[in-house]
């Protein structure tokens, strides 16, 4: 899918006079895109689970890869490691984009599966979406990846300096790397989602700043597969928290428009916010924002 092709998806009164999506837009709807087809790693997963759901009503063919068979009903589904070239070569056959959800989704992961799922599978699913012609990829980074910054006056851009808290962050720092380094070097289009917390709802009191609810991260990933933009960038995966301090602008020029917030659930949690992305600050090191 070539970006001319996505932009003549969407119809006129979604496109500004630059060809942008307007600005006025709800919740993306069936009539909003084409039957494009796409894969999703980690499909069996908590938030794969989700798109499983959702992208379908938004006129996506979903194919998932996991580890092991899907639960539930009959799908397009493909089983296998995203550190296994030939697997990803044939799941991503013919798919129109790729999201990237599968890996170790903990901030406690050792270095050696970091390295080899997070890291090194990252790299297979980019390398297996440019042998197969897949022109789009959006990656699920993470907070962590940028976890030992601490807040400023501001709020937070998503191009600040890459200071990974974990083992775990590192590998979404380097998730983030290989996104660029394809976008730059064999012209796929990638959008890196450096997720904050991405539940059903907010577990604690951090989360009221960096939740991201399940609507949201269905709008942030249907605007990273069509949006007009191309190249690489990352954007924060954040829903418009009042407690929010992370900026929506990467988010807003990508067509990102979070409407949920986390304060319905304030009177859950009591105490101060920490003062690091990642909750927790660097035991050596500056504190300095930026
Ligand atoms: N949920 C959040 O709050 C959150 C926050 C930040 C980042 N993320 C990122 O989003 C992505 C999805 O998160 P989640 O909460 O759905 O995690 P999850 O653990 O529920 O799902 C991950 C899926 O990846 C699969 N997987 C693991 N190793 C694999 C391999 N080698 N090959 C193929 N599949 C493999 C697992 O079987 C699992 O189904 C992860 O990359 C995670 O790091 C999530």
């Amino acid at each position: 899918m070539t970006t001319g092709d996505r932009m003549a998806a969407m119809p006129e009164n979604r496109r500004n006079a630059s060809g942008a999506e307007a600005e006025d837009e709800g919740a993306p709807t069936a009539s909003s895109t084409p039957s494009r087809s796409v894969l999703v790693t980690g499909g069996n997963g908590s938030l794969g689970r989700v798109l499983r759901g959702a992208l379908p009503t938004l006129g996506w063919q979903v194919r998932t890869l996991d580890l092991g068979e899907p639960a539930g009903a009959a799908s397009d589904a493909v089983v296998g490691s995203i550190t296994d070239l030939d697997t990803m070569r044939r799941a991503s056959a013919g798919m129109d984009a790729v999201v990237h959800l599968g890996g170790i989704a903990s901030p406690d992961a050792g270095w050696d599966e970091a390295l080899e799922v997070n890291i090194h599978g990252t790299r297979t699913v980019l390398e297996a979406a440019r042998l197969e012609r897949v022109e789009r990829v959006v990656l699920a980074s993470s907070n962590h990846a940028v976890g030992y910054q601490a807040r400023g006056s501001d709020d937070l851009p998503a191009d600040v300096r890459v200071r990974p808290d974990s083992f775990y962050g590192i590998s979404k720092a380097a998730l983030e790397a290989l996104g660029s380094f394809y976008a730059d070097e064999y012209g796929l289009e990638v959008t890196a989602l450096r997720i904050g917390q991405c539940q059903e709802r907010p577990s604690d009191l951090r989360a009221l700043a960096i939740w991201l609810s399940f609507p949201d991260f269905v709008r942030l990933t249907h605007a990273a597969l069509v949006s007009p933009w191309s190249g690489f960038s990352t954007v924060w995966g954040v829903s418009r928290n009042t407690q929010r301090w992370w900026s929506l602008d990467a988010g807003e020029r990508i067509g990102f428009h979070p409407e949920d917030d986390a304060e319905i659930y304030a009177s859950d949690f009591t105490g101060d916010q920490p003062r690091h992305v990642g909750g927790t600050a660097p035991p050596y090191g500056a504190d300095q924002a930026g």
